[in-house]
Order: C-alpha cells, then sequence, then structure tokens
C-alpha cells in the first residue's frame, strides 16, 4: 500500500519503485539515482572523512538496482546516475545500437550481451571540485557518470551551449537535507533542460532533486520513495519549486 501526495504538477507516491513505477504509465522521460552498486570497505587515513558513504551502506544504497526498472514501454528516455563500477553491466543492459564517437569505446565490447531496450544512448560526466579524500588505490570521485539513453521521439533537446556532456558543480554536503547522495540543483537543472518532453518520473527519488528540476522547467512529475524521512523531504521541496514558480 503507497501513500499519494499531489503538489501542484507533481505526484510523489512513498512506497516501492518496483511495485508502483509499472502502474504508472508512459513517461516522456525516467530520471533515475537508483542505489549505486560499490565497496567501502578501506579508506585509510581518510576513513573519519566518509560520513556520507558509511550513510549509503547504513540505508542499504549500494547493493545495485533491478535493471528491469528501466522499460522502453514506460519511457521514451532514461538518464541514470551510476558509480564507475556499474557501467560495464549497465550500458550493455540497455543500449541497443548507432554508437558514436567514445561512448563506443566502453559499450562495443559488451553489446553481446544486451537486453536491446534504447536505440541511441550518451556516457554523460558531473564532474565534482570537491570530491570526498579517499579513494581505496582507485582515482578519486571527482566523476560521476550518468547515461543518458532515448528512443525515436526523444533525442536529447537544448540550446547549442546546453549539449555538453558534462557539468561542473560541487557536490551537496549530506547534512543539508540528511540524505548522502543530493544530487545538486545546477546537475537537475542540466538533465531536466536535455531530456525531451513535457512527464518526468524518477523511481528513486531521494530528497525530490530531479522533482524540483522537473517543475521548475513547467514538467509534469511523479516521483517513487520508499524512505519516509526523505519522501518527506522531497514533499517539502517540492512544495518550495511549485510556491516559488506560482509566486
Ligand atoms: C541515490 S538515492 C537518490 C537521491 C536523489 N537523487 C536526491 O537528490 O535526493 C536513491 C534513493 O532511492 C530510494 N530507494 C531505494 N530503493 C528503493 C525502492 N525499491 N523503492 C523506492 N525507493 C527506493 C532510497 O531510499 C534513496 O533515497
Amino acid at each position: 500500500m503507497s501513500h499519494i501526495v499531489k503538489i501542484g504538477a507533481a505526484t510523489l507516491y512513498l512506497g516501492d519503485a518496483y511495485e508502483i513505477r509499472p502502474t504508472l504509465g508512459f513517461h516522456d522521460a525516467d530520471v533515475m539515482d537508483p542505489p549505486y552498486l560499490f565497496n567501502n570497505s578501506g579508506g585509510g587515513a581518510y576513513r573519519a572523512a566518509r560520513g556520507a558513504s558509511d550513510q549509503i551502506v547504513t540505508e542499504g544504497l549500494d547493493r545495485g538496482f533491478d535493471h528491469a526498472i528501466v522499460s522502453p514501454e514506460l519511457c521514451g528516455a532514461v538518464v541514470i546516475f551510476c558509480h564507475n563500477d556499474q557501467l560495464g553491466d549497465l550500458i550493455p543492459a540497455i543500449v541497443e545500437d548507432e554508437l558514436n564517437d567514445f561512448d563506443a569505446l566502453l559499450v562495443a565490447d559488451m553489446f553481446a550481451a544486451l537486453r536491446p531496450k534504447f536505440r541511441r544512448a550518451a556516457l554523460l560526466a558531473w564532474i565534482k571540485p570537491n570530491p570526498a579524500p579517499h579513494r581505496n588505490k582507485h582515482y578519486l570521485a571527482d566523476i560521476e557518470p550518468y547515461i543518458h539513453a532515448w528512443n525515436q521521439g526523444f533525442a536529447p533537446v537544448g540550446d547549442h551551449h546546453d549539449m555538453h556532456r558534462w557539468i561542473n558543480a560541487g557536490s551537496m554536503p549530506s547534512k543539508v537535507y540528511g540524505h548522502p547522495t543530493v544530487k545538486p540543483d545546477a546537475v537537475m537543472d542540466k538533465i531536466i533542460r536535455n531530456v525531451a518532453g513535457e512527464s518526468v518520473c524518477d523511481p528513486f527519488m531521494g530528497t525530490g532533486s530531479t522533482g524540483v528540476a522537473a517543475i521548475r522547467a513547467g514538467k509534469r512529475f511523479v516521483g517513487i520513495e520508499r524512505n519516509p524521512a526523505h519522501f518527506e523531504t522531497a514533499c517539502r521541496r517540492i512544495e518550495d519549486a511549485v510556491s516559488m514558480g506560482a509566486a
């Protein structure tokens, strides 16, 4: 049983994405920041500075997600944030063909395993000038990848200067909304400017960052979040966005 809140052009569901998303019908774009898949062990001298990573694990957001929630029956395009280590599984799971330039370097060898869903895709990046200090014998996590995949009629849109594959923006401290992975407004505003259509769904809404950007852009928004505290934060943020639009 889910709890539903309507705020202006937004409809928010407190409940499970895998149950609710299939019942919500077609949206022009699904924009999601689903649970990551990563290893939080180690940390060395920087261990104490990784509170947000520990909260990700505590909330069970380190175990990945079921790719079946991404369906061309439900959306014309999809935007998915992911951890670096998920790229190998995720890209071949959602991209059909028609590769171009550097995307091909990552994707070409993986196509044998495809479950074709979308015709074209691009790999994009949120570049963080303030990455977490721990590296675990890896690069600094100063790039968070996201994938934008689309079918015919839902190609990326935007002014020429908005069509870069990267956005540079500082990450949001987890204390602001009590959530470890809040996406900054600048990142979400760019993504929403680049998706085609009028309706946006975020099945893993968190604190509602996608919804805030969608409402500010004049789009309809549907979001799902299972954590009641984060759901309340999303309601509050989206109420603010709606009332600022109405002012
Ligand atoms: C990476 S966070 C998204 C954060 C969001 N982008 C923001 O800016 O606040 C993923 C969210 O999905 C939620 N979540 C995880 N599994 C879920 C499920 N099966 N159904 C609904 N929500 C889920 C988590 O509680 C978490 O808040």
